[in-house]
């Protein structure tokens, strides 16, 4: 007992030598150390990037009423306000996480932001219009090159791999082959074309290991045929959701936690958080008043049936568009997207739910795994 103390003490003091982790700082300064958040993906995790890329509106969000009950002003989230990273930041006791592209940011001692409205795993996803998964890599290679810079090697590596990197991906490798006239689901099987999916996804998260990332956070897909947005697409005389898109993703949630369990077993101290974002969207959607919305399927800003035409601020296709009173009231924001108060519950599962929504660990085990 006496000599594993004493060998546990001489291995933490040269560990603490060599690499000054945070237990070997005091108390208070253990307090100030905060994990790095970096963020990718799709628009559910973008806080503006697609303000500074050529695109059209139709994946961009910086014009009223987004924005309208946080920020006051549209920053490029698709949201009436909040993201569910930002609610994360907020836990994590860190600020809000700025996006990668934001003109004359140069630090970003806290992480960054990497995701774009519209991005899918695949490079032809919205191809043109988006920041890609692998571009996404690209950018957090510079801003590891930049840790690395000011930090120092030794001291880059540790805050690297103390990092949590959150993804939200699939979404739109999914939802494009029913938004254009993409004749990609012809060409492969649902099983062949999850398959590239996972696999690209699979093949940046290697990227992230090799650079020394080892936390990883993970939301499956919800039903993506009961958005709004793609409600509208069935047609008029029958009612409930697009079947051949939900089936897609549910096919991606089987594989991704299989992904998941397979690098967790051959990459040493990969750990990871899955959050069944589907089963909390689902119940949201079917039993609104459970948790306090009035209304679980329709959107609050949009037009047409369900308000699921993607016209909310008038700047896109098409120009009409209704707004509903009281963003609260409701689980959808937009066609494709939620609002800050089902945002913030969800965010609020992600960080501290149970193991039966959120596992093996929850982000808030993660973040404070230091
Ligand atoms: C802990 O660190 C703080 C700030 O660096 C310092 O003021 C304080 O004296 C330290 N406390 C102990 C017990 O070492
Ligand atoms: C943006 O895209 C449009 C249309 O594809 C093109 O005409 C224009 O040159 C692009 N602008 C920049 C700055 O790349
Ligand atoms: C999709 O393709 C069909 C048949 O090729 C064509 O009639 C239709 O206009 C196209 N729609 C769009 C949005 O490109
Ligand atoms: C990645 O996606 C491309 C299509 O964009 C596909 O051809 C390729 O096989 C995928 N890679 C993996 C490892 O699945
Ligand atoms: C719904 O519409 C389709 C084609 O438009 C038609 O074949 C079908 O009979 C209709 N069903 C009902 C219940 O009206």
């Amino acid at each position: 007992m006496e000599r594993k103390c004493f060998s546990f003490l001489i291995s933490s003091l040269i560990l603490c030598l060599v690499f000054t982790p945070s237990f070997c700082l005091n108390d208070s300064k253990q307090k100030e150390k905060r994990a790095v958040f970096f963020l990718f993906g799709d628009s559910l995790l973008d806080a503006g990037n697609n303000n500074y890329i050529n695109t059209t509106t139709l994946d961009q969000a910086n014009f009223w009423p987004y924005g309208e009950t946080y920020f006051k002003v549209p920053t490029g989230r698709f949201c009436d306000g909040r993201l569910l990273s930002d609610f994360i930041a907020e836990y994590a006791n860190l600020p809000l996480i700025p996006p990668v592209l934001q003109p004359g940011k140069s630090n970003f001692y806290y992480g960054a932001n990497f995701a774009s409205a519209g991005a899918g795993a695949l490079v032809e996803t919205f191809q043109g219009a988006v920041i890609n998964l692998k571009t996404q890599l690209k950018y957090f290679m510079k801003i590891k090159a930049r840790l690395r810079h000011y930090l120092g090697y030794i001291k880059a590596e540790t805050t690297l791999a103390k990092g949590v990197y959150l993804f939200s991906i699939g979404t739109n490798d999914y939802m494009n082959p029913f938004l254009t006239n993409s004749s990609v689901l012809d060409h492969y099987s649902k099983s062949q074309y999850v398959g590239m999916v996972i696999g690209n996804l699979s093949t940046a998260l290697m990227e992230i290991y090799k650079s020394g990332g080892r936390k990883f956070g993970f939301l499956n897909l919800g039903d993506l045929g009961c958005l709004p947005g793609l409600r509208i697409l069935i047609p008029e005389n029958k009612s409930g959701c697009l079947e051949e898109v939900t089936m897609l993703a549910k096919l991606h949630n089987k594989a991704l936690a299989k992904l998941l369990l397979t690098l967790e077993s051959h990459l040493v101290g990969f750990k990871y958080s899955y959050y069944n974002f589907n089963d909390d969207l689902r119940d949201r959607t079917i039993r609104p008043s459970r948790y306090g919305f009035r209304e679980g399927k329709a959107a609050c800003c949009g037009t047409g049936k369900y308000r699921g035409v993607f016209s909310c601020g008038g700047r896109r296709l098409v120009q009409e568009f209704q707004l509903c009173e009281h963003p609260k009231q409701y689980v959808f924001w937009d066609s494709y997207h939620l609002t800050e108060t089902a945002n913030e519950q969800l965010a609020d599962q992600m960080w501290k739910g149970s193991r039966y929504i959120v596992g093996p660990y929850n982000l808030k085990q993660l973040f404070q795994d230091l």
